[in-house]
C-alpha cells in the first residue's frame, strides 16, 4: 500500500456512531467551530449516508458542489471547499452518491482519504453518518482519531459494540490478508467452538499465541487502533457513568482501549439554533453544553479523558 503519510498536512478526525440521530453532525460542526475560533484552520467534510446536512448546523445553504464532483469529474477537493460564517473553517459536502454507495471502490476511497490528508488545513473533521456500512468502517480505520458519539441507552451500547467489533475484524482481516494469512483467520473463526474461542479478543489472542509472526503483525497493526467515546443527550449522572461501562465492555470482549473524552447534556436550544440557522457555538457560547464541547475538543487535542464517576 502506498505511504499515506507522504505529504500529510493536517490531522483527520472521523466522527461516527452505530446509529442515526445521535448528534454526529452537531458534534462535528461544534468542535470545528471551537477549533476554528482557536485560530486553527478547519475543513469539515460531510460524508453522511443519505442525509448530508452538516451545512444546516452552520446556517448555510446546501452547497451545489459535492464529493460527487470529486468522484465523477475528478474535481480537486480544494475546489469543493465552501466558506462558512467562520473565517478559517470551510466545508466539503457529500451526497447520496458519494460514500454511501457500495459502488465506490476501495481504491477510490483510498484516493479520497489521500486527498483529505493533503488538504491545506490543521484539522479535517469528517462527519461519517451512522451504521456499520463498510465505507463508514474504512473511513473510521483511516482517520487519525476516531470518535464515536452515542446516546446513553443500552441499545446504543450494543450497537457500538458491534460497530467496533466489525471495524476490528476488518482491520485484522486486512492486516492478515496483506501478509497472505487471510484463510487462516477464517479457518480458525469458523471453527471457533472447537478452539474454545468465544469472542474476537480471544480469537486475536489465540492467533497471537499460536504464531509469533502473526503476533508481530497484529501488535503492529492494532497498536494504533483506538477509539474516543462521547455520550450525547445525557440527563442524569447514571447516564454520564455509562461511559465507564462502555469502556470496560469494549476492553473485556475486544481488547481495545478507549478514551471517554466527554459528554454533552440534553439541551433544547440545539434544535432552536438549528431551526434559526445560527451555529450553536457562536450563539450559545456560554451554555453548559458549549463548555462540554470545549472539554471534549481539548481532551481530543491532548489525548486525555474525563474522570469516570461510579454510577
Ligand atoms: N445534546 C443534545 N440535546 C438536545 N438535542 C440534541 C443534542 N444533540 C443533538 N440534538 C438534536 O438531535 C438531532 C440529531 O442530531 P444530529 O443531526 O447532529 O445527529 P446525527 O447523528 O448527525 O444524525 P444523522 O444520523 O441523521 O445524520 C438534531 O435535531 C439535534 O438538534
Ligand atoms: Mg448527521
Amino acid at each position: 500500500m502506498e505511504d499515506l503519510n507522504n505529504k500529510r498536512k493536517g490531522e483527520v478526525w472521523a466522527i461516527g456512531g452505530a446509529k442515526g440521530g445521535t448528534g454526529k453532525s452537531f458534534l462535528t460542526s461544534s468542535m470545528g467551530t471551537y477549533l476554528a475560533l482557536k485560530e486553527k484552520r478547519v475543513v469539515l467534510i460531510d460524508v453522511d449516508i443519505g442525509g448530508a446536512n452538516l451545512h444546516s448546523f452552520l446556517g448555510i445553504k446546501r452547497p451545489k458542489k459535492s464529493l460527487t464532483n470529486f468522484f465523477e469529474k475528478k474535481t480537486p477537493l480544494n475546489k469543493l471547499l465552501v466558506r462558512t460564517s467562520i473565517g478559517n473553517m470551510s466545508l466539503i459536502t457529500g451526497d447520496i452518491h458519494s460514500l454511501s454507495s457500495d459502488n465506490i471502490k476501495f481504491t477510490q476511497k483510498l484516493k479520497l482519504f489521500r486527498h483529505i490528508m493533503k488538504l491545506n488545513t490543521d484539522y479535517a473533521l469528517i462527519d461519517l453518518g451512522g451504521g456499520s456500512h463498510k465505507n463508514t468502517i474504512d473511513a473510521f480505520l483511516m482517520a487519525d482519531k476516531t470518535i464515536a458519539i452515542l446516546e446513553p441507552e443500552i441499545t446504543a451500547v450494543e450497537n457500538l459494540y458491534h460497530f467496533v467489533k466489525n471495524a476490528l475484524f476488518r482491520k485484522v482481516r486486512m492486516a492478515l490478508r496483506a501478509h497472505g494469512f487471510k484463510e487462516m483467520l477464517e479457518h480458525v473463526w469458523n471453527r471457533r467452538e472447537k478452539y474454545r474461542i468465544k469472542n474476537l479478543k480471544e480469537l486475536i489472542d489465540w492467533l497471537k499465541g499460536s504464531f509469533s509472526y502473526i503476533e508481530e503483525i497484529l501488535d503492529e497493526e492494532l497498536s494504533d487502533f483506538s477509539l474516543y467515546i462521547v455520550l450525547n443527550k445525557v440527563r442524569t449522572t447514571q447516564d454520564i457513568a455509562m461511559g465507564a461501562s462502555l469502556k470496560s465492555v469494549i476492553m473485556k470482549y475486544l481488547g481495545i482501549k478507549t478514551k471517554y473524552v466527554g459528554y454533552i447534556e440534553y439541551d433544547d436550544s440545539i434544535w432552536r439554533s438549528l431551526r434559526n440557522g445560527r451555529p450553536y457555538m457562536q450563539n450559545y457560547a456560554s451554555t453548559p453544553c458549549a463548555k462540554e464541547i470545549e472539554t471534549i475538543a481539548e481532551n481530543l487535542l491532548e489525548e486525555k479523558e474525563i474522570k469516570i464517576l461510579k454510577g
